[in-house]
């Protein structure tokens, strides 16, 4: 065993008290939406503030958080704010849908996302990623491991679901996505007004470009597919599906809605989060020894099987998700009045969910800043409440994906440890940058060794 880490990861300045709302809007805090938080909020049940005429609690309260998320989930919707910015680019698809629309989209891709269906991806998986590593220099080097894992998890999205349609593994699409997702999770004037579309910043400006080239090319891709889907894959079974329950035009709508949203929503969180677990296991190289001995050991098997033994990589794994919630914030927004946490709800007022902030909450978490996988050994994980631990989200509007990253992060990561060893460059320090997805600035460049 390790001994007991000392290891706290890096983590942007907070503030020593609540900042005037208007800060948020330029600077830093409007960049990077994990800056500056309030002491204060890593204190308290729920935080409410008055934004442009919008009224937004903000909540860290886990029994609140599952009134939102399940038990009276029919008051919470996705905000109309959110849907502005998001719905140009993933539309109708399953992320944004709402009541029937949604149940039926869910029901469709749910079986896809069965874990016997998962553990049949995963050869799928370990290939994608030999196929990744085997471009990297075979001695010593400095790789930037974020790209890479933005790579393997490109690749491995474009096969298991879209039968590896090369238009989806474009280098460029990786640029396209983060420039989208830096502008969507940022608290702009022009969006608050509605005016997104006309917001002449360099940053709108990239992400609707963005916007336009991701819409584009998987409506070619949905064109090329016909009706009939084209395939027996996640894909050609989707848009059949999709064609029985909907007339033709808004089948091929809703289709490509779809592929957008499971392009997007399944690749770029899971490359961040296997980012962020590369950093804390090259900061901590006794706990990498003791992960790489157990993923040496489970190459034996093959792979879907491996994923059951890499218990020890899957605590690191969530330990990591805890401290980096690859989704550092979601949404919802209120249909009729409330009271949560003892705070009265109106009708569209907005409550705010921060993975971030929940995660380090000094009520929740003992020394919550400290990484310990241990936090999520069995013994201990069962004394967890339900919502204070939510990188997947909560409810029925859980990530249908959770199975499926795990699996995946769990097995690139595995072989890539059996393979490299992996430490911090002297002198550099990661800089985590928060706007839809959380990621780190500038990159992951890492040490990378042959064993
Ligand atoms: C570590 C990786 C991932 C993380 C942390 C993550 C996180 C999340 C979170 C927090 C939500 C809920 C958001 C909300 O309630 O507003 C969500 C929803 C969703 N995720 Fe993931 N996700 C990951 C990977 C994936 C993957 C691999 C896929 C697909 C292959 C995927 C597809 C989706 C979809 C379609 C939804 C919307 C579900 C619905 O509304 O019914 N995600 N994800």
């Amino acid at each position: 065993m390790a001994s007991l880490s000392p290891f706290i990861p890096v983590q942007p300045p907070r503030s020593a008290d609540w900042m005037p709302a208007w800060r948020g809007f330029y600077g830093e805090r409007l960049r990077n939406t994990v800056y500056g938080i309030a002491e204060p909020a890593f204190d308290v049940a729920i935080r409410t503030r008055r934004i442009l005429g919008i009224k937004v609690h903000i909540l860290m309260n886990p029994p609140a958080v599952e009134r939102v998320l399940l038990t009276n989930k029919a008051n919470y919707l996705r905000p109309r704010l959110a849907q502005r910015l998001l719905s140009p680019l993933v539309g109708n698809g399953l992320l944004s849908a709402e009541g029937e629309d949604w149940r039926t989209q869910r029901r469709i891709v749910a079986p896809t996302f069965a874990p016997a269906a998962v553990a049949n991806m995963a050869e799928t998986m370990v290939r994608c990623t030999i196929d990744n590593m085997a471009k990297w220099p075979k001695g010593n080097a400095r790789i930037d491991i974020a790209a890479e894992a933005t790579d393997a998890t490109m690749a491995i999205i474009a096969h298991s679901l879209f039968a590896g349609d090369s238009r989806l593994v474009d280098p460029q699409a990786a640029y396209y996505i983060g420039q989208m997702l830096a502008a969507a999770g940022q608290a702009r004037f022009m969006t608050l007004l509605g005016l997104q579309d006309w917001d002449p910043s360099a940053t709108m400006r990239r992400a609707r470009r963005s916007r336009d080239w991701l819409r584009k090319t998987l409506t070619e891709v949905v064109r090329d597919r016909g009706p009939d889907g084209g395939g027996d894959d996640f894909f050609g079974g989707l848009i059949r599906a999709l064609g029985e329950q909907y007339a033709p035009e808004q089948a091929a709508t809703l289709a490509a809605d779809n592929a957008i949203t499971f392009y997007v929503a399944g690749h770029e969180t899971t490359a961040n989060a296997l980012a962020w677990t590369m950093y804390c296991l090259a900061a901590q190289p006794e706990l990498q020894e003791e992960a790489r001995d157990e993923a040496v050991a489970a190459m034996a098997y093959p792979a879907a099987e491996r994923f059951e033994r890499l218990t020890l990589l899957k605590q690191i794994f969530e330990e990591t998700m805890r401290l980096y919630p690859p989704a550092p914030r979601f949404d919802r927004e209120a249909e009729a009045p409330d009271e949560l946490a003892g705070t009265p709800i109106a009708k569209g007022d907005l409550v705010s969910i921060w993975p971030w902030i929940i995660h380090r909450h000094r009520a929740l978490w003992d020394d919550p800043d400290r990484f310990d996988h241990r936090r999520f050994a069995p013994e201990h994980r069962a004394g967890l409440h339900r919502f204070q631990y939510l990188p997947f989200g909560g409810g029925p509007r859980v990530c249908v994906g959770a199975r499926f990253a795990t699996m995946e992060a769990l097995l690139i990561m595995a072989q890539w440890l059996s393979a490299r060893r992996f430490a911090l460059p002297a002198g550099f320090t990661p800089d985590p940058v928060g706007s839809v997805t959380l990621r780190p600035r500038g990159g992951m460049p890492l040490f990378v060794s042959p064993v």
